[in-house]
């Protein structure tokens, strides 16, 4: 049985949806990667099995990693164009500033998303005062592709601290969801997107159980924070640090939680472009003149300069 359209009472749907949960394509775990001055991300994609997952780019678990009393490590000065860029922090205190002027701050649970479009050049660095007394820096950044009508548009941010984040429990108490981007039932993100983008991080308590709506012709990715998951159709365990790809076979995903530990995961979905990518570093354009284009614009300094 098909259903279609966005409220669908989920308490029902769980019942008799089996046919429509969609089944797992992949699963990865994230590779540890040095990035910026030698932070450790753990990498899902890219990586050697997955090039892209339309329109996502990359996925990067920023740590955990534990700071001391003076340490800054971070990712300084560097470019971006023709993507959106999207910081989720969990734990610790970042700093942003970017060519256009702009800074701000980061902390647990805040959201940064950043339309490079056109190009900027920006540092995302351990905050002051944070930093004097060292910590936890622990976050998610996840880079999403522009489509080619979109590259070009003036860099834009939206910077929104968690306590505007929709966070949604169940009546049971047993799920939390964190609504990022797109929607859980009918509470709707505040933050916009170009394309429409689902971005929900769920908090499971021990056997529990979410059936979340996802259209059929998005491509879906989980990622396990912590815990232990039960994933899709055949509730495929996976644990944490492992990047689950699903199959585009039904318009549900299943996720549970064992009967023993909480489980935080990451659900991510979108609209594919189906459009050439050309990516070079922290540029992705759709074609490789496009790409030359942009290396000359930023060996001239036409992406910009952090002038403060
Ligand atoms: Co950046």
């Amino acid at each position: 049985m098909r259903k279609t359209g966005k409220e669908i009472d989920i308490t029902q749907s769980s019942n008799d949806t089996s046919a429509d949960s969609r089944s797992i394509r992949l699963v990865t775990k994230s590779n540890e990667t040095p990035e910026g001055d030698g932070f450790i991300v753990h990498r899902s994609f890219p990586s050697q099995s997955i090039r892209n997952l339309d329109p996502f780019l990359l996925l990067d678990e920023m740590g955990p990693l534990d700071l001391l009393p003076y340490e800054t490590k971070g990712f300084p000065e560097h470019p971006h164009r023709g993507f959106v860029t999207v910081t989720y922090m969990l734990e610790g205190r970042f700093e942003h500033k970017d060519s256009q002027g702009n800074t701000g701050e980061l902390g647990p649970g805040d959201v940064q998303w950043m339309t490079a479009g056109s190009g900027l050049v920006h540092s995302e660095m351990p905050e002051k005062e944070f930093a004097k007394n060292g910590g936890r820096l622990h976050g998610f950044q996840l880079w999403i592709n522009l489509r080619k009508i979109d590259k070009w548009i003036k860099p834009d941010y939206q910077d929104v601290p968690s306590a505007k984040i929709p966070l949604i429990r169940t009546p049971d108490g047993k799920v939390s969801v964190k609504v990022i981007a797109g929607n859980y039932h009918d509470t709707k993100a505040v933050i916009n997107t170009l394309t429409p983008i689902l971005y929900l991080h769920f908090t499971l308590q021990p056997d529990s159980e979410v059936v979340q709506p996802v259209p059929e012709n998005f491509n879906a990715f989980a990622y396990v924070i912590s815990g232990n998951g039960l994933f899709g159709k055949d509730k495929t365990p996976v644990q944490e640090k492992n990047l689950i790809v699903f199959k585009n076979d039904g318009e549900y995903i299943s996720i549970g939680s064992d009967n023993k530990n909480p489980l935080d995961v990451l659900l991510v979905a979108g609209m594919p472009f189906n459009e050439p990518v050309v990516q070079y570093g922290p540029f992705v354009m759709n074609t490789k003149e496009e790409i030359d284009k942009t290396m000359e614009d930023y060996r001239n300094g036409k992406i910009g300069k952090i002038e403060f």
